[in-house]
């Protein structure tokens, strides 16, 4: 039996060192991904709690997205998603690329705009 969840144990490892190196939330960092997000300008349109509400918001064309509820999210909302949209950019929609940002700080940015979903999901059901 010892040799049987020792392997599950194995098992469990692998299957979490895979995961580690699938998922951006792996490497992603809420503070780095804060500050990259204050650093890049994004709360300029998408406001501080990037409640879809900064300065250059106001007589936007395309209204900047509000992260607080990732249905809403039009590009999809994984980490994933984000990375993506992050490294292409929404065309004609204000929405810049970030391509010049290395991989890493787009996965830090996504984590960060996952967790202002989350907090403002659990404000919403306590
Ligand atoms: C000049 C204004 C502007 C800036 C700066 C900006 N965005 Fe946006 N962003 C937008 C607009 C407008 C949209 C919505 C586009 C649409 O709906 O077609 C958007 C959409 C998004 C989406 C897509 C959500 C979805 O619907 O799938 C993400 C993610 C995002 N922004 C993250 C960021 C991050 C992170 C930064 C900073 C690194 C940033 N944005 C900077 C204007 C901006």
């Amino acid at each position: 039996m010892r040799n049987r969840s020792a392997s599950a144990i194995a098992a469990a490892a692998v299957a979490a060192g895979f995961l580690a190196c699938k998922r951006p939330s792996a490497v992603g960092s809420i503070p780095a991904g804060r500050s990259l997000y204050h650093a890049n300008g994004c709360a300029a349109c998408h406001g501080l709690a990037g409640r879809g509400d900064g300065p250059a918001a106001r007589g936007a064309v395309v209204r900047p997205r509000d992260f607080s509820n990732r249905r809403d999210f039009r590009f999809g909302h994984t980490l994933e998603d984000i990375v993506r949209t992050l490294k292409t950019g929404i065309p004609a929609s204000g929405m810049p690329t970030y391509s010049y940002l290395t991989s890493d700080e787009r996965g830090d940015l996504a984590v960060f705009i996952v967790s202002l979903a989350d907090s403002a999901k659990a404000e919403r059901n306590p």
